[in-house]
């Protein structure tokens, strides 16, 4: 089969490589789309170490249908089409191996690149706004609303019938985002403060040296989840805001996704699949690459061009 494989120098070069074979409590999945993430990009630059290096496959989450199961699975998965979940790398490939418990099934009539779109980033948007429990009627900011997560984040909040405010770089990203649900649009590159204004909900994907200022704005009651740090780690002064307004009771959460368990990754997708199929939650793809693109792919998203999903497509 043809694979993307990391080369010593850390470029990313097409080659043979031997079909993988599903191990106990394995799948394996025909990729018909893989998800192309900064996660890669760091991963060949050695700055992941679940990657392993020369000659190991990039690629976090493919979609594709089961042609194989290893010892302890089900047979019954074989011919299913599925988001696979890949935390120790393998989807930029024609065929991948997943454990069974990470994968989920997807419609039959769905786009793959449009599943693989929403993928991780709708199980990290969703779970997040679940934990915080998320109501109609409040308002929810979203911090990094122009990234994978955030997008999903501001489509999910808004489908649960909150008002949101997405932060983007961007007045032609905020429409976007407009169009995806967003009420209010704040363009990060003008404001670095939002007076005035006060959220029952900040999910936050950028973290960084502005947290403490996006902390000061949750309202009595209110909940702010960190889910990712795009914009750097904070330092621990960011964090004085919590106690100075203890009489208001904020609370603060850390959510990733390595710490769910399997079944509950399952429910958030069912939740995700049905948010997509009664048209409240939409698949945002950059672009398409072909396999031997992927150099041109990974570029595009180190470069923090893309709107929505980079994705490869190897059949
Ligand atoms: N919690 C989890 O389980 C989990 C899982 C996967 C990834 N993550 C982490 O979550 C974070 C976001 O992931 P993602 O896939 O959504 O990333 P992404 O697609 O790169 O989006 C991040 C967005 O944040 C904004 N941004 C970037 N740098 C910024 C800065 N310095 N200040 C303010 N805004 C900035 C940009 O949007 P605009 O330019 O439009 O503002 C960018 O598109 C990453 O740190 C990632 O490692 C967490």
């Amino acid at each position: 089969m043809k694979a993307v494989i990391a080369t010593s120098s850390g470029d990313p070069a097409i080659a043979d490589a031997p079909e993988p074979s599903p191990a106990p409590g394995q799948v394996r999945v025909d990729v018909e789309a893989a998800g192309v993430g900064y996660v890669d990009v760091m991963a060949l630059r050695g700055e992941y170490p679940a990657f392993t290096g020369a000659g190991a496959v990039p690629g976090v989450e493919a979609v594709g249908q089961v042609t194989a199961v290893g010892q302890d699975v089900s047979e019954g998965l074989v011919g299913q089409r599925v988001l696979a979940l890949l935390p120790g790398f393998g989807a930029f490939a024609e065929t991948a191996v997943a454990d069974a418990e990470l994968v989920f099934p997807v419609p039959l009539g769905a786009q793959a690149a449009d599943v693989v779109a929403i993928g991780v980033n709708a199980l990290v948007a969703e779970l997040a706004l679940h934990r915080v429990g998320a109501a109609v009627g409040e308002r929810v900011l979203v911090r990094g609303a122009g990234g994978g997560i955030g997008m999903l984040a501001t489509q999910i909040a808004r489908a649960r019938g909150a008002e949101v405010t997405a932060v983007t770089s961007s007045a032609a990203r905020g429409e976007r985002l407009r169009a995806l649900g967003a009420s209010h649009i704040v363009d990060r590159t003008k404001a670095s403060t939002l007076p005035g204004t006060a959220y029952d909900i900040v999910v936050d994907t950028v973290a960084g040296p502005e947290l403490g200022k996006h902390l000061e704005l949750l309202r009595p009651n209110g909940r702010y989840v960190i889910c990712g740090a795009a914009g750097g780690l904070p330092d621990t002064e960011s964090f004085a805001p919590l106690l100075r307004n203890f009489h208001t009771s904020p609370s603060l959460y850390a959510f990733s996704l390595n710490s769910v368990a399997p079944e509950d990754m399952q429910g958030s997708w069912k939740r995700v699949m049905a948010l997509l199929d009664e048209g409240r939650v939409s698949a945002v793809v950059d672009r398409g690459f072909a396999l031997a693109e992927a150099e041109d792919a990974l570029r595009r998203v180190a470069a923090g061009k893309a709107f929505g999903k980079v994705v490869l497509l190897p059949r």
